[in-house]
């Protein structure tokens, strides 16, 4: 079993890499979240298929009840924390309660931001269960739901006692998430370690695999890259901007197409073949160290077609972000392999060149 401190002020908390059967010997649970009643919340399938083994990690006994969600990403929404709160009321969780949130990353955030209004807030342990919550969103403490006007609109920071992580967990994932989950580990990979780079060009079929040794290398790395960023800068003021890397074009994609079409680390695959595009033509990389990275992508397989739409209306869509400053797109650019720029503007007609090359990005993706 692995420790690793997240060290945000003012509480920081370990997150533990390992069999959920080993959970219990180490009294994590209680250790660090303390005493008090135990309510789970979690997602009917993310429960199906890892329910058993968190019960036993965490201890036959500890829960008091269980609340199921439904986590299908239009219900991340503030009716869907009503709901929850209610039915927090109804077993009765008071301000003592612990809450313990198993699921992938919709299950986190809503969770999340159930745990930091609920009676203002109720202690909150992470049990992430799918490759996005292990690498990502069970770390940073943003929580929060979607509005109709856009994803994450309400939310808050919030920071969890513990996250437990068993990476077992996703053998039941779906192939197709769990490929999603990978994107974001390139994307750690390139915005800030070489190293990893190298690691995933020698193993990214084992990963893909989802072989042990492989997932016990790489999350942990990300992880670490991850709570390097937040710890320095909790808020998002500046370093942590870094983690958006191929994420301005990603969240347009999706809005644009109504969360319909993509699942979110393909539209970050594609974010990400669109930025090494970028800094290409900004003379920000070297044409081999872009090509590592065009490469790199192309052996995860064919992603999504991009939606037939005038390049004006996604380039409305980028400036609309909530992370576009004083009217302006921000990106993050690649400035080599480990190393990323953030603050970039595009120029217009630059990202419209980038917009028609990419189709055949993704044919040289998919051979
Ligand atoms: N808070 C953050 O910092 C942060 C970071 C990244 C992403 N997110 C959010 O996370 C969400 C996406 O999360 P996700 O990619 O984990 O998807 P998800 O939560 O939608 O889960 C994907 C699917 O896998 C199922 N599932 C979960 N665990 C499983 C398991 N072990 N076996 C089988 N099926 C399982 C779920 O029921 C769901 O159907 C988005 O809403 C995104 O905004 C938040
Ligand atoms: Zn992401």
């Amino acid at each position: 079993m692995g420790v690793i401190h997240i060290g945000v002020p003012p509480a920081p908390y370990p997150f533990v890499f390992g069999p959920a059967c080993e959970w219990k010997r180490g009294r994590l649970l209680r250790r660090y979240g303390g005493s008090g009643p135990v309510f789970v919340l979690s997602s009917r399938r993310a429960w199906r298929s890892c329910g058993r083994a968190i019960v036993r990690g965490l201890g036959t006994g500890e829960i008091r009840d269980t609340v199921l969600l439904d986590d299908r990403e239009r219900q991340k929404s503030l009716a869907t924390v009503e709901k929850l709160a209610r039915d927090l009321v109804r077993v009765g969780a008071g301000r003592d309660a612990i809450l313990v949130v198993a699921g992938g990353g919709v299950v986190g955030d809503v969770g999340g931001f159930v745990a930091a209004t609920y009676l203002r807030g109720v202690r909150l342990v992470h049990i992430p269960t799918t490759l996005v919550a292990q690498v990502d969103s069970s770390i940073g403490g943003k929580t929060g739901v979607n509005l109709p006007e856009g994803k994450n609109l309400i939310g808050a920071f919030y920071q969890p006692r513990l996250v437990l992580c068993d990476p077992a967990m996703l053998r039941t994932l779906p192939r197709r998430e769990f490929r999603s989950g990978v994107f974001e580990i390139i994307k750690y990979a390139i915005l800030g370690d070489a190293r990893l780079f190298k690691y995933l060009e020698r193993n990214l079929d084992a990963l893909l695999r989802r072989n042990p040794q492989t997932l016990a290398a790489v999350i942990p790395r990300c992880v670490r890259a991850k709570a390097e960023i937040v710890v320095g800068d909790e808020r998002e003021s500046g370093q942590r901007e870094l983690l958006n890397l191929g994420h301005t074009l990603g969240h347009a994609l999706e809005t644009a197409t109504s969360y319909k079409v993509f699942l979110h680390g393909e539209a970050v695959g594609w974010g990400l073949l669109a930025v090494a595009l970028a800094s290409i033509a900004l003379d920000k990389i070297t044409v081999a160290d872009a090509g590592r990275i065009v490469r790199l992508l192309a052996r995860m397989g064919s992603l999504p077609a991009l939606p037939a739409m005038p390049t004006a209306r996604i380039w409305r869509m980028l400036r609309a972000d909530k992370k576009a400053r004083g009217g302006g797109v921000r990106w993050v650019i690649p400035a080599g392999i480990g190393r990323a720029e953030k603050g970039v503007r595009l120029p217009e007609r630059l990202f419209f060149r980038i917009w028609a090359e990419l189709p055949t990005m993704c044919a040289r993706c998919s051979q």
